[in-house]
């Protein structure tokens, strides 16, 4: 049986929702103490033990970096029970490090997926210029067009005023020029310090307010962002954007182009990908990890690209029972 034939009856990521539950208890535990490596260490940890019971032939593409320097996850590693279907990860365990260590919104624990082979390496590329918006201005965005002709093309297609538009920037340095742009077409900018999965995944989605995103963030995010538009309509347009000597040395080494502008189906070529996402700190797409007596609630989604589904899945979770079973601190 293909690889293609044998997930489709099968939702991965309904299945993955649970390994980014245990990261996301797992890591919930340490919001605000400003223990960074400690925060990714527990979901690391609790990540990899859920995955074992996943059915799955699962190689690591995307991970907590080279072998070295990450005991687990890491980049080439294989994970899930070792049966099933051959299967590329991309994971983070803690989407927005900064976000759970100070307890700052949008913190999430995220796993993209894809038959072997159908996700975009990017190597050693760690920065890349992205912008994204949602299915309605999917056919009008330039990632090369000034700052104030996209503003009021995606307006147009959205039906109302560049004043009304809600821009996501990540509040960075590097992007003082941009938001000076921004304010000058005179849209709305939303900053944050980190987050900028949960920043495309809301400008993707109409429900949300926000209706773009736009600056450069991290290369890994924007392939498991891709994971999760993949099917929706949404458009999100990348272009690598190294932001050091070494860095663009490396991608040069690693044999990547670093002029392509590379699009959702770019990033993900194969149809079937799935996307299991977990809020540990609370935010405007998914809460974050609540504590009511006995049980830990969660939020999680679910997003497949062949159907385009996206599910939204709560649980409560049963500490006492669990910690009878589990070695994980919930
Ligand atoms: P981490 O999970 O690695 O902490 O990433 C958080 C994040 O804010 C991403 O959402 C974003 O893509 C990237 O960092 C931007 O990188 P930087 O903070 O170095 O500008």
């Amino acid at each position: 049986m293909s690889v293609e034939q044998h997930l489709t009856d099968r939702n991965l990521a309904l299945e993955l929702v649970r390994v980014t539950e245990a990261g996301a208890l797992a890591a919930a535990r340490l919001v605000g103490r400003g223990e960074k490596e400690e925060a990714d260490g527990a979901a690391v940890s609790a990540m990899r033990i859920a995955f074992q019971s996943v059915h799955i032939r699962g190689t690591v593409i995307i991970g907590e970096g080279e072998k070295d320097h990450a005991p687990m996850l890491y980049n080439g590693e294989a994970v899930g029970f070792g049966d099933g279907p051959e299967i590329d990860i991309a994971v983070d365990p803690v989407e927005g490090t900064n976000a759970v260590a100070y307890g700052r919104p949008n913190g999430l624990a995220v796993i993209g997926c894809t038959p072997k082979g159908g996700m975009f390496n990017p190597g050693r590329s760690y920065y890349c210029k992205k912008l994204v918006v949602g299915k309605e201005a999917a056919n009008v965005i330039d990632l090369d067009a000034p700052v104030a002709d996209n503003l009021k093309k995606i307006a147009f297609a959205l039906g109302k005023p560049v004043s009304e538009l809600n821009i996501f920037v990540l509040d960075k340095p590097r992007h003082v020029g941009l938001i000076n742009d921004i304010r000058i077409a005179g849209a709305r900018i939303h900053l944050y310090t980190d987050g900028d999965v949960a920043g495309a995944l809301m400008a993707a989605d109409p429900r949300h307010q926000m209706d773009v995103l736009m600056g450069i963030g991290g290369t890994p995010e924007a392939v498991i962002t891709a994971c999760a538009l993949k099917g929706t309509g949404a458009q999100m347009l990348t272009r690598l954007n190294p932001l050091s000597d070494e860095e663009r040395k490396n991608i040069e080494a690693d044999g990547i182009s670093i002029d392509t502008i590379r699009s959702i189906d770019d990033l993900i070529t194969s149809n079937e990908s799935y996307f299991a996402a977990t809020g540990i700190t609370e935010g405007e797409l998914l809460d974050g990890v609540a504590y009511r007596g006995e049980y830990a609630i969660t939020s999680s989604m679910a997003t497949r690209g062949r159907t385009g589904t996206t599910r939204y899945i709560q649980a409560w979770h049963n500490r006492k029972k669990l910690a009878t079973m589990s070695s994980v601190r919930y």
